[in-house]
């Protein structure tokens, strides 16, 4: 090997951002490109004593502190933080969230404590059918200054990208209301948002005895809106919808060039895993109740499987998704807070990282990389997010503890001092500043 070159000053990035007294930093970047899978999965690739650079939005150096003046040229105006010694991870990525719509559903949370199950709520026109009609009532502007308080909560609890499905609309006009806002609020703050079309949600009332109406119609939706979305997705259960319907409707949205996302075995096992392999799905999500052959498709053909442990909390289930079987069989898994008015209105991937750790035992390193790394994987941004290294995009939060493990043990009480969304400063202590 040659002597190194000392690069000449001109040739060194000019950092306009430059983050130090970072004790450990938690890199996710190992292996190959791609979603970690397996014994990667435990792998968060930490980096002691580090140092990290940004030029505008993208990062230009992670390494050692030590030798961060050899690689680049700090402005004389850059933004400084100090990590004081804490550790530093990449922006969590929310990839399963229903985050538009109007009204909480406290009254179906005390119903179901006092027995009565999700899919008995949903048959007798609530649950989903009832959040549909607070949605349709709503303006546009009230719809996005509700998510946009949404998004500024999450931003301050460390999550820097956000997927936003649609389905609390389930009519022409009203899926596409909520794609227009969810596109609104992607340019109104520092987030990433990324758009999906859920319009095989639930049946509306309107089409209770016409079930092929309903699926020529979210094909027609597909048709009309596929340019605002970048996923197709579907509820493929038991009182939703079957898995025959759930393939015409994931191939129309594949074919009007939608990634495909399915929400998959979550309260009995309705092949939907299966149907996710052979789709080439990029996620299947839920899967409490996927069976060994699922599994097995799922890894063989390289879908993420995006575990949400909230939801069996909040509906009383009788199960986890299998995170450590799914895991073993080399299933690459994601986490996310299916954020919606139902099943999980929960905002913060800190407290979903501990659910994870404590109802599915994964270990804290799987669970962090689950949401981070393996969550970009699950929204097609894996390139350009949920990790650290140079040429990729300054997302990125910083955490007053000594040890990483801390934040799953704290359950989700321990906020990011600092979160960094594409090189600039946007929450503090909680607040958000952007
Ligand atoms: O992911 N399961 C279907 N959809 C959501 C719940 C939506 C709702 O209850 O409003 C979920 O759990
Ligand atoms: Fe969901």
């Amino acid at each position: 090997m040659g002597e190194r070159r000392e690069p000449a000053a001109g040739e060194k990035p000019l950092a306009t951002l430059v983050v130090t007294g970072i004790h450990a930093c938690l890199t996710m970047a190992h292996g190959d490109p791609g979603p970690a899978a397996g014994a990667d999965q435990e792998e968060v690739a930490l980096l002691p004593d580090a140092a990290l650079a940004a030029r505008g939005k993208e990062l230009v150096y992670v390494g050692p502190a030590n030798r961060m003046p050899e690689a680049v040229r700090v402005a004389k105006d850059a933004v400084r933080v100090d990590a004081g010694g804490g550790v530093v991870l990449p922006g969590f990525v929310d990839c399963h969230t229903h985050l538009v719509f109007a009204g909480w559903r406290a009254t179906e949370f005390a119903q179901r404590i006092a027995g009565a199950s999700y899919q008995q709520i949903l048959a007798a026109g609530g649950g989903i059918l009832s959040t549909v009609a607070a949605t349709r009532a709503a303006t546009e502007e009230e719809l996005t200054e509700r998510a946009q308080r949404r998004l500024e909560r999450m931003i301050c609890c460390g999550t820097t990208t956000v997927e936003a499905k649609s389905g609390y609309g389930l009519s022409l006009a009203d899926e596409a209301k909520i794609l227009r806002v969810v596109r609104r609020l992607d340019g109104i703050g520092p987030w990433d948002v990324v758009p999906t079309l859920l319009g095989a949600h639930a049946l509306p009332a309107e089409f209770a005895d016409d079930r092929d109406g309903y699926i020529a119609l979210v094909e027609e939706m597909i048709e009309t809106l596929a340019d605002r979305a970048a996923f197709v997705d579907v509820f493929c259960e038991v009182g939703a919808f079957t898995s025959r319907e759930c393939r015409k409707v994931l191939e129309a949205g594949r074919k009007a060039g939608l990634g495909v996302k399915l929400h998959a075995d979550q309260l009995s096992d309705s092949g939907g895993a299966t149907l996710a392999a052979e789709l080439g799905a990029n996620s299947a999500d839920h899967l409490d109740f996927v069976s060994v052959e699922g599994m097995a498709a799922l890894a063989e053909a390289g879908v993420i499987g995006v575990m949400l442990p909230s939801v069996p909390l909040y509906v009383g289930a009788r199960r986890q998704a299998p995170a450590a079987r799914l895991q073993s069989a080399g299933v690459p898994l994601a986490l996310a807070t299916d954020f919606n008015p139902g099943t999980s209105p929960i905002d913060s991937m800190g407290v979903i990282v501990a659910l994870a750790c404590l109802q599915m035992r994964m270990s804290p390193a799987a669970a962090l990389v689950a949401a981070t790394r393996n969550a970009a994987y699950a929204v097609g941004q894996g390139e350009t997010l949920g990790s650290l290294q140079a040429g990729m995009q300054a997302d990125l939060q910083v955490y007053a503890i000594d040890d990483y493990a801390e934040l799953p043990y704290r359950f989700g009480q321990v906020l990011p001092s600092v979160v960094i969304k594409a090189g600039r400063v946007v929450a503090e202590e909680g607040e958000f500043v952007a």
